[in-house]
Parts: structure tokens; C-alpha cells; sequence
């Protein structure tokens, strides 16, 4: 996903490892509780469900923070998107944010891509924006946008607004 361009934390030349690293540790937060995992599969060709996107909803640590989510590591194969998957995956998020009782979600995207227009079409509030915040070569620094959702206005985000 990393070297198709996909903006989930790493820059696109980032060591398989490190991304397997990641990859082990956030299954093992699915496991103990402390990440939700959404996933979507298709049949795959031996009858096997083949996982095809993913989001994960961070839920805040401490009372002060509890009535929040972070959303993070929303992706979809690369030769599935813009078919709608991404935004069937974000809405089923917010399904699951207002399930578990939770006010509010965030989240934050890469500038320099379409990222934060995906969002803002979803309805998705821009909140502000961290100038520089991600360097993903010394000669690429990105800015980082943030964005939240209060899950009671769920419904709207279900498509983009046009
Ligand atoms: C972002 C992502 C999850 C969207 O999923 P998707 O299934 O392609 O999105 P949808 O099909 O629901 O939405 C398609 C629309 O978004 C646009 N779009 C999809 N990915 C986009 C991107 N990276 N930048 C800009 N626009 C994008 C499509 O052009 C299409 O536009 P339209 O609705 O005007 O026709 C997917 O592109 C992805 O996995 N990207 C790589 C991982 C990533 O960067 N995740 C974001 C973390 S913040």
C-alpha cells in the first residue's frame, strides 16, 4: 500500500520489515482490545475471504480523551479504489464509533494529495493543520491536516457532498 502511494504513515521507499513490524503490532492491539479493526473482503479465487481494505478506529486513553477515536490506516487494494470501497469503509467506521458510544472521531491526512478534499466531501470539519509535519524525504515535507466528525452528524458523512 506504502509504495503505491498510499499515505498511511510511512514514505513510499520504507523497508518491508518496518512495515511488517507495524503490521504485527497493531494485530496484536486488534487482540488485546485497545484498536477496533473494520475490514472488507471479496471471495477470493480458492474460496478463501481475501482482505481488500481496512480502517481502524483508536479509541482515546484517559477520561479526558475517552469520548474520541482517532481513525487511522484507512486503505483499500490499489486496483479496488474509486469504486466507492474508502467510503463505504469510513461510514461503517462512524457506525461503529456511534455503537460504542463515542462523541467524536479525528483523524489526520497528507497534504500534497487529494487526502483532504476526500475528507472535506465526506463531511469531514477541518480543524486546522500542522505546517511541515511530515517529512517523508529531506526534500518532501508535507503538511499534516487535521480533521474531526462528531458522530452524531453520521449520517452526512455517509457519501461524498457534492
Ligand atoms: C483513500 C482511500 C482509502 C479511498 O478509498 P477509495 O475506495 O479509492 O475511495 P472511494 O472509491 O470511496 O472514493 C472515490 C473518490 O475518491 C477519490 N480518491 C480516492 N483516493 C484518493 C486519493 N488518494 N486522493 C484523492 N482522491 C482520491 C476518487 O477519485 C473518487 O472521487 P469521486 O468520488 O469524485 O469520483 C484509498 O484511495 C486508499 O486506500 N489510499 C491509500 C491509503 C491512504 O492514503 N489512506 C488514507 C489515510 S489518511
Amino acid at each position: 500500500m506504502t509504495r503505491a502511494g498510499g499515505a498511511v504513515g510511512f514514505p513510499p521507499d520504507a523497508p518491508e520489515a518496518e512495515v511488517r513490524a507495524l503490521a504485527e503490532a497493531t494485530a496484536a492491539e486488534v487482540r488485546a482490545g485497545c484498536l477496533h479493526l473494520l475490514a472488507l473482503h471479496r471471495p477470493g479465487p480458492d474460496g478463501a475471504a481475501e482482505l481488500v481494505g481496512t480502517v481502524f478506529l483508536q479509541p482515546g486513553r484517559g477520561p479526558v480523551v475517552a469520548h474520541r477515536a482517532t481513525v487511522i490506516r484507512l486503505m483499500v487494494l490499489p486496483d479496488l479504489q474509486g469504486r466507492g470501497l474508502g467510503g463505504r469503509l469510513l461510514a461503517a467506521a462512524v457506525d461503529r464509533a456511534a455503537e460504542l458510544g463515542l462523541a467524536q472521531l479525528i483523524l489526520s491526512a497528507r497534504g500534497g494529495t487529494g487526502l483532504p478534499a476526500w475528507y472535506a466531501a465526506r463531511s469531514w470539519t477541518e480543524v486546522g493543520r500542522f505546517p511541515g509535519a511530515l517529512r517523508l524525504a529531506p526534500d518532501d515535507v508535507r503538511d499534516e491536516h487535521w480533521f474531526q466528525l462528531g458522530v452524531q452528524d453520521r449520517r452526512e458523512s455517509v457519501g461524498p457532498s457534492r
